[in-house]
């Protein structure tokens, strides 16, 4: 009989695609996924460590799990991800029922070490290994998938933003092979795949040297466009910096690139932007935010924002929020400052607790107009929407338009998969409704 594996997710889309491949990879060893842990051969909690919320969750959920392996002595309990790496060992010395830690670039090694974990015997790997995870992950078996996919093209960070854990957690930017990533996609389309989104801490600084010389994104994505039965591509997330010429460009040329852009900026303050390390100023990344829209008017913007960044003042505070009006965010997401162990912000004095809250509150009340705003704009206007899944009416299907906006309408007739026409009628709290066209 299969074993059971309960996979649970935390955090950012790369670690959604990482815990498909791992339980690719556990596949071969016998697991197959359940939906609960309480029936699990084994838990893997798939970690996040960019704030520190995210990294209290872990212990505070593996503290659940100590009732389940009090029962099943034969329980395995693995943690993977940034926590896994940033903590290493420290995880089995605060929590000694794991059996397993696995750092993001080692999952490969995880079969292997899920074979020496389990009956009082501990297994850690934390190493960067110089050979490519993926080339030696089990390849996703052929099951047919749902309209959407995430691929990862590109891992870790050399930016050192001084408040990011990712450098030290992802490591060392590293591009996968074009042509790897092109036959992965093909795979995905024939399985069923109408949408792909390129992940990457950095995915707009791929970069391959290979078959046919170097590969940016701009070129990988047309490349992928090339894919019959492949309907849209989008990528995420992008540093200002790396918004290239022919990236931008593309965005006007390439079709089947979405009119959608997670660009995060994290603050509207030169001064705090360069305490940041961020490279870039205010000015710099509205210039690019220009280009974007000279090249497709229409491209929904999202962004990232940090509040509270050590010194920051009311007058640099000011300036974010000058930025946010200046762009007008269609999406976006904002967080106060979290100081995270090891990276060069932590050693600076904190804007206070109170500051922070009252400045997060007035910044989303800003997006969040926008957000609305965005979406009533809407109305009355056509899209093309992906078909995922049956809405909550009967004869409902929901979807997303090349916005990223939820959409649902009336469409008894149209499956999973199809992308159609739809006037907007309606814009609610976070979804659109509309009818086909
Ligand atoms: N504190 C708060 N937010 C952070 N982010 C990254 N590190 C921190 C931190 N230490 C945010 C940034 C980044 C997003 C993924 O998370 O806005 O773009
Ligand atoms: Fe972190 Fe900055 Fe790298 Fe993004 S660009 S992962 S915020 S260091």
């Amino acid at each position: 009989m299969a074993k059971k594996l309960y996979i649970k997710t935390y955090g950012c889309q790369m670690n959604v695609y990482d815990s498909e491949r791992m339980a690719e990879a556990l596949g071969g060893q016998g697991y197959e996924e359940t939906a609960s842990p309480d029936d699990a051969d084994m838990i893997l909690l798939n970690t996040c460590h960019i704030r520190e919320k995210a990294a209290e969750k872990v212990y505070s959920e593996l503290g659940r799990f100590k009732g389940l392996k009090a029962e099943k002595p034969d329980l395995k309990i693995g943690v993977a991800g940034c926590v896994a790496q940033a903590e290493g060992a420290e995880i089995m010395r605060r929590q000694p029922m794991v059996d397993l830690v696995v750092g993001p670039q080692s999952y490969h090694r995880l079969p292997e070490l899920e074979a020496r974990a389990g009956g009082g015997a501990k297994a850690l790997d934390t190493d960067f290994p110089e050979e490519d995870k993926f080339d030696h992950l089990a390849k996703r078996p052929k099951a047919n998938r749902g309209p959407t996919a995430f691929l990862t093209v590109q891992e870790g960070c050399d930016k050192f933003c001084s408040f990011c854990v990712v450098p030290y957690t992802r490591g060392a930017e590293v591009s996968r092979p074009a042509q790897r990533v092109i036959d992965e996609a093909r795979d995905l389309v024939e399985r069923g795949v109408r949408e792909i989104t390129l992940l990457g801490q950095n995915v707009n600084a791929y970069h391959s040297a290979g078959a046919g010389g170097d590969w940016s994104l701009a070129r990988l994505i047309r490349a992928l466009a090339e894919i019959d039965g492949l309907a849209r591509i989008r990528f995420t997330t992008s540093h200002p910096n790396d918004m290239s010429d022919d990236l931008i460009e593309a965005h006007g040329t390439c079709e089947k690139l979405m009119p959608y852009l997670h660009l995060p900026v994290q603050s509207g303050s030169d001064g705090i932007l360069k305490a940041m390390n961020r490279k870039h100023t205010a000015e710099s990344y509205l210039r690019i935010i220009e280009r974007l829209r000279a090249a497709r008017p229409d491209i929904l913007l999202s962004g990232d924002f940090i509040v509270g960044f050590p010194g920051e003042t009311e007058a640099d505070f000011a300036q974010t929020m000058a930025l946010v009006e200046a762009v007008g965010y269609g999406q976006s997401y904002s967080f106060k400052y979290s100081a995270r162990p090891g990276t060069p912000a932590a050693e600076r004095e904190e804007v206070s607790e109170e500051e922070k809250d009252e400045r997060l509150q007035r910044l989303q009340a800003l997006l969040r107009d926008q957000q609305r705003a965005a979406q009533d704009a809407m109305v009355g206007r056509e899209v093309s929407v992906l078909f995922e899944k049956p809405g909550r009416i009967a004869g409902q299907m929901g979807g997303k338009s090349e916005y990223l906006h939820a959409v649902h309408a009336h469409a008894p007739r149209a499956g999973r998969g199809e992308i159609r026409k739809v006037r907007i009628t309606e814009s609610a709290a976070n979804s659109l409704g509309g009818v086909l066209v």
